[in-house]
């Protein structure tokens, strides 16, 4: 045997020990048609592979003897307290890949005290999804922040917004990146067109204009402006993050629209394709913002060295997409707090590695370009 090796207590192939073996696990259960889409990005799908890329190109260059005793990774994001810095990114259809859906979801987020975004495009009701949340957290439960598009109808937006404050719903997260949808042609190729009878983007049954049981389909609209986000901004006072900017003189536009946070996002490969990986884009971003206002970044997030260097380049916090699809596919609920855990653990090392404390130590100079 080699030093310390116990037969028993080597982790099975069932127990994936990180998030790329969360993938792998992920890839043998999911029907292929469904992997492709949770796995693809538009086009030749070039922005998909540079997130990922792009965090290996960068170095980290710790400092040592800083004399900590142990770190604290809590942060707080508009009032929420999260366990980590680390969020759950809005996908859509959880259903597809585990039968309860984002209710299983929700239920990990609770218990790991970890921030939920939840899409529009649900195949559970935001409500529903909430009272999962309570279950499993009931003092006080966990934050969800709820991700919509402006839909061109502002009645529909507006009864969309009623539902999630409803629901208790602490942020909007409005992605703008979506005019039109991007193209995927591993679903056109796959005929991945329409869910699986039995599923529906909940949040959209029953809204103005419609038949009261009928599912609107969600309207991605090129006329949507800044007008329909001082609109907004007027019309609700939870805080309005917008998802999606990656210019930087949009940045400084949505500080003059009154905007309350970025989410720094190329929707994971899955809109433009060639779009920089948003790691290269956090510098400018964070400087157009000039500290102002919160920026979180997602996008190609898999490992604590990762998670690492957004903090160290000015990020208020990341969020992970996929992964948490991984989990919830492998082993749903469980899945889904083994992810997040696994995530944490590994912020927490590596901070500890480069001799800091809390994600407030993590300054831009432990990060390094890799020649
Ligand atoms: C997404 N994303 C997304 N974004 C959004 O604003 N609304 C949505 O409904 C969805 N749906 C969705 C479905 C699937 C299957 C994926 C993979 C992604 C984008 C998501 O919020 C996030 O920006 C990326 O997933 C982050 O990249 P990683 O962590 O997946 O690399």
């Amino acid at each position: 045997h080699a030093l310390g090796a116990d037969p028993a207590a080597r982790p099975g192939p069932a127990d994936p020990l990180n998030l790329r073996e969360f993938q792998a696990a992920a890839k043998s259960t999911v029907d292929p048609v469904y992997y492709d889409y949770l796995a693809g990005g538009a086009w030749d799908e070039v922005t998909l592979r540079d997130n990922e890329a792009a965090f290996g190109r960068l170095s980290l260059l710790p400092r040592v003897l800083r004399g900590h005793e142990k770190r604290e990774l809590d942060v707080s994001l508009f009032g929420c307290p999260a366990s980590s810095p680390v969020l759950i990114s809005p996908t859509a259809f959880h259903r597809l890949v585990h039968p309860e859906g984002e209710r299983a979801t929700a239920r990990a987020a609770a218990a790991t005290g970890t921030i939920m975004v939840v899409s529009m495009a649900a195949t559970v009701a935001v409500g529903d999804i909430a009272a999962a949340a309570r279950e499993a957290a009931p003092e006080g439960g966990p934050a969800l922040w709820f991700q919509l598009y402006l839909q061109p109808d502002r009645e529909v937006t507006e009864a969309l917004v009623a539902r999630a404050t409803a629901a208790g719903a602490r942020a909007l997260v409005v992605t703008v990146d979506s005019p039109v949808f991007g193209t995927h042609e591993r679903d056109r190729r796959n005929g991945f067109l329409d869910l699986p009878a039995g599923m529906a983007c909940e949040n959209m049954r029953g809204l103005p204009g419609g038949e009261p049981d009928a599912v609107r389909p969600i309207a991605m609209s090129p006329r949507i402006c800044w007008a329909d986000v001082d609109w907004l901004r007027r019309s609700t006072s939870l805080p309005v993050l917008l998802k999606g900017v990656v210019h930087p003189e949009d940045a400084r536009l949505a500080l003059r629209h009154g905007v309350d946070g970025l989410v720094l996002s190329n929707h994971g490969g899955r809109q433009l394709d060639t779009v920089p990986a948003t790691i290269d884009l956090l510098p400018d971003i964070v400087a157009a913002v000039g500290g102002r206002i919160p920026v979180i970044l997602d996008g190609g997030v898999r490992r604590g060295t990762d998670v690492v260097k957004a903090l160290a380049l000015g990020a208020s916090a990341v969020g992970i997409g996929r992964p948490v699809l991984w989990g919830l596919a492998v082993d749903g609920e469980r899945g889904v707090r083994r992810v997040l855990d696994l995530l944490r653990d590994e912020v927490d090392t590596a901070l500890a590695l480069c001799g800091a404390a809390s994600p407030r130590d993590l300054t831009p100079d432990l990060v390094r370009g890799r020649p």
